[in-house]
């Protein structure tokens, strides 16, 4: 290792890159099987690695308002990093440094939250509990080691319902350089929506009142990769890898390719699952994540089209909704490509006993305030503003029993962990599956195993429907630290 390649690293980023080769990735050894220019609309553009040490990877990223298209003549003055909706995708190898010098040009203060990666407290972009709100023109250097290969992403946690609902949002891909599938046509995609007019001017984040907000608002235009129904060329038979992040503040994707296709899934929110498996469809509730194959195969010319269909997460969710169209695919007139069956891929997940973990029930509530007829959700009896932690020791293993008493679903999310989900017989979900982000179904329990590990501080727990967390849905995990230090503040 050179002096460069040194400078700078922590011990434990040392330890990491020594265990890392040098060389680039085995990865690159399969060239692209798709015909020219067939992900021009939809592929992401990168953020610019201003470091040339191998193991580290520096970028900057302004926050700021810019007129970004999201269809045909309908321009939008969007909240975006780097002017764009999503932002730069961010792209590291398991056990990189990542310093991003974040700027903020926002009319509002802002923050980053790192989501699913595995930071110190001090870098997880919670204003009040783990770092003061970066203030309009103010800057925060984030600077962390990312622990752990797989499909992430960023978002602001100051008014997020609002600041997301308003473009804030980027993909953060973690690659483990061993693992190769042979697959070099890989696409991130990030699904969201956005609440505009025809002019493309945004609407407020507030619309329908206290009902808005229980209901979890959704934006008009739903979006890939920041556009409205980009399209796709494929070459019929040739696999793609899809990395598919759901940005959305409310919205739910019950993605669908159509007869004939399905999605193999090899990785979630953690990085690549136990096994892999095929599915029909695929269910991703607002901030969860899915890393599947895909064929596409017809004839020449022949359309397919990646759909999301009705999912009911909830009282008024599925009526006068329609299946919405994502993106068009044409198959190219290549000729077909002959791939061998699509690899099966495989991980070794240890999951934690339930034996001597500790019990947590939370029960999640909705409240009318009987005097301004106004709607509250909450966490054991508390709104987020007045809530009780969590309290865990460093190490410790903790069975959460999560009971939605109410009539809509809530992705529930945890901040700094990952956790295993139980089936009804409290066994871990097969295939094994590293979580941040569950779907909590309206009316129906959930079990979750998690291990706190080493990393002290005050790490939230929402509901990604990001109108219920500001509506009070949200409560924190007090991870080595005394009850005492804990004061409940009004974070969304
Ligand atoms: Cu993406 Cu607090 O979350
Ligand atoms: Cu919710």
């Amino acid at each position: 290792m050179t002096r460069t390649g040194t400078r700078g690293l922590t011990g434990s980023a040392l330890a990491l890159a020594l265990l890392l080769p040098s060389a680039m990735p085995a990865a690159a050894t399969q060239s692209s099987l798709q015909p020219a220019g067939w992900d021009d609309q939809i592929r992401l553009s990168e953020a610019v690695d201003l470091n040339d040490d191998p193991h580290i990877v520096e970028i900057t990223l302004e926050a700021r308002v810019d007129t970004v298209t999201i269809a045909p003549g309908v321009d939008i003055d969007a909240w975006t990093y780097n002017g764009t909706i999503p932002g730069p995708l961010i792209r590291a190898r398991v056990g990189d440094r990542v310093i991003v010098h974040y700027t903020n040009n926002l009319p509002r203060p802002s923050t980053v939250h790192w989501h699913g990666i595995r930071v110190p407290i001090e870098m997880d972009g919670v204003p009040g509990y783990s770092q003061p709100p970066v203030e309009v023109g103010g800057s925060f250097t984030y600077d962390f080691i990312v622990p752990d290969a797989g499909t992430f992403w960023c978002h602001p946690h100051v008014m997020s319902a609002a600041q997301v609902g308003f473009g804030l949002y980027g993909a953060f891909v973690v690659d483990d350089p061993e693992e190769d599938l042979g697959i070099a046509d890989e696409l991130v995609i990030v699904l969201s929506d956005i609440d505009a007019d025809e002019n493309g001017t945004l609407r407020s984040p507030d619309t329908g009142g206290s009902l808005g907000m229980v209901f979890g608002r959704e934006g008009n235009w739903v979006l890939v990769n920041g556009r409205h129904q980009p399209s796709l060329t494929a070459r019929s038979g040739a696999p793609q890898r899809w990395r598919i992040i759901n940005a959305a503040k409310s919205r739910y994707f019950m993605l669908d390719l159509g007869p004939g296709h399905m999605f193999r899934k090899i990785g979630g929110d953690g990085g690549l699952t136990e096994y892999s498996e095929d599915h029909d469809f695929l269910l991703l509730g607002a901030g969860e994540r899915a890393d599947v194959l895909v064929t596409p195969t017809g004839d020449p010319g022949k359309s397919l089209m990646l759909r999301s269909a009705l999912h009911d997460r909830g009282f008024g969710s599925t009526e006068y909704r329609d299946i919405e169209d994502l993106v068009p695919i044409t198959v190219s007139d290549l000729p077909p490509y002959a791939a061998g069956p699509l690899p099966d891929t495989t991980r070794d997940i240890t999951p934690y006993s339930t034996e001597g973990a500790t019990a947590v029930d939370l029960t999640l509530t909705l409240t009318q305030d009987p005097r301004d007829r106004s709607f509250e959700y909450r966490i054991n009896g508390q709104p987020g503003w007045t809530t009780t932690p969590v309290l865990a020791a460093l190490g410790d293993v903790q069975l959460w029993t999560v009971e939605n008493t109410t009539k809509w679903s809530h992705p529930l999310h945890l901040h700094g962990f990952f956790f295993l989900v139980l089936d009804e017989h409290d066994e871990p979900v097969r295939p094994l599956e590293w979580k941040d982000t569950v779907d909590i179904p309206f009316e129906k329990t959930r079990r979750l195993l998690v291990r706190f590990d080493e990393r002290p501080g005050t790490w939230i727990f929402h509901c990604h429907i990001l109108d219920h967390a500001e509506g009070g849905m949200l409560s924190a995990v007090q991870l080595g630290l005394p009850a005492s230090a804990f004061t409940p503040l009004a974070v969304h």
